[in-house]
């Protein structure tokens, strides 16, 4: 296996949590925090967001009764799969119990920067694209702020003022910037460290601001913390999630292959794709199965019934009870899983579709 690297632009190697979370310097989610948490989105409640930064004091001050907010962006490379729909389920449940305000920055630049082959017309059909899958989630239009680099030129002036008290070595140090790198790289870091202030700039209020986020954008987060003193701003808290599996097992869920269910498959690819391809945990034949029983920790669909599908503990836990004995078999597994993404797909796919007709009432306007 090859040694673990995790850079914002870069996920390879085994992947050791707890070591990051000591190399990073973040903290584990504690008990007592989950205890306050009952109520949220099972990604959050469950475990897959597993570390943060200053997360006790954001649920505090909302406790407290002061202006809270979420923040969390989008790199438009592609058309969006399940796993890219991570941080903005958890950011919809946190505006749902707290009734807070979320920002979206939709990083256009930063794909078109990193992306050696994406052209700018096609980064900017997939912002729209992704944005309409955002809306479909089902924000609160009135709590919601979307916005696009490209087309939401406001933000630069924030970024300005941002990279000035940034140096290039800072950046260089922080990123691993490389010298064949273009420089769009380097100004990035602005960008998105302008997106996690801005909503203390952009309310003219101070207040905390928290990012759900994978682990691997943690250089953000704490450049940001660093750079808010310049600004009398409240430092961003920060939530950090594990990398999502592909069907296949292990390896972070990405856009290679048929390991990956897109918010835009019909039932029957999902259906052939979970059956194919999701990694089992079972036994190689039934009669073992029935004897020795599954093993629901290593299986993909169990797994992903779940962080996404099966928000109901006791269902769950029935599941769990009836594959480990042996009782449910994998295709009984996958038959749950498929009928559950079938009805979410379905249900997305439409709120998509009419997503069409209440987009302005998301996106921010210069
Ligand atoms: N860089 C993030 C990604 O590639 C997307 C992003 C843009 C973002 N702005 C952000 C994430 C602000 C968190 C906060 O996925």
């Amino acid at each position: 296996m090859t040694k673990m690297k995790v850079t914002p632009w870069e996920v390879s190697g085994k992947i050791d949590y707890d070591k990051l979370v000591k190399e990073f310097g973040t903290s584990l989610i504690s008990e007592k925090m989950k205890g306050k948490l009952q109520k949220t989105h099972p990604l959050l409640r469950r475990g897959i967001y597993f570390s943060h930064r200053d997360f006790d004091k954001w649920l505090e001050a909302r406790e407290e009764g002061y202006k809270v907010s979420v923040i969390t962006g989008r790199g438009p490379s592609e058309k969006m799969h399940l796993g890219h729909l991570v941080p903005f389920l958890v950011a919809k449940s946190l505006q749902d119990i707290f009734n807070c305000d979320v920002f979206i920055p939709i990083s256009d630049d930063e794909k078109f920067y990193v992306k050696e082959k994406l052209d700018y017309k096609d980064v900017l059909k997939y912002s729209k694209d992704n944005i309409l899958d955002l809306i479909a989630l089902g924000f609160k239009p009135e709590k919601t702020f979307i916005f696009e680099d490209f087309i939401y030129t406001d933000i630069y002036k924030y970024a300005a003022q941002v990279a000035k008290k940034i140096t290039y070595s800072t950046a260089r140090a922080t990123f691993g910037l490389k010298p064949e790198n273009n420089i769009g790289w380097s100004f990035y870091p602005a960008m998105q460290t302008a997106h996690i202030l801005f909503p203390q700039f952009y309310t003219g209020k101070k207040h905390i601001s928290v990012v759900p986020v994978g682990i691997d954008q943690d250089p953000f987060i704490r450049l940001t913390r660093d750079i808010a003193k310049h600004f009398d701003l409240i430092k961003p808290a920060a939530l950090h999630a594990k990398f999502i599996p592909s069907l296949y097992g292990a390896e972070k869920m990405s856009a290679t292959g048929e390991g990956v269910i897109w918010l835009s498959d019909s039932p029957s690819e999902v259906k052939k794709k979970i059956n194919k391809y999701a990694f089992s945990g079972g036994q190689a034949s039934v009669e073992e199965h029935r004897k020795k029983g599954g093993n629901p920790e290593v299986d993909v669909s169990f797994q992903y019934l779940k962080m996404f599908f099966e928000p109901d503990d006791e269902k769950l836990e029935k599941i769990e009870k009836e594959y480990k004995s042996g009782k449910m078999l994998t295709a009984d597994l996958k038959k749950i899983l498929i009928d559950k993404i079938n009805i979410f797909l379905k249900e997305h796919q439409k709120r998509k579709k009419d997503a069409e007709k209440i987009i302005n009432k998301f996106i921010l306007k210069n």
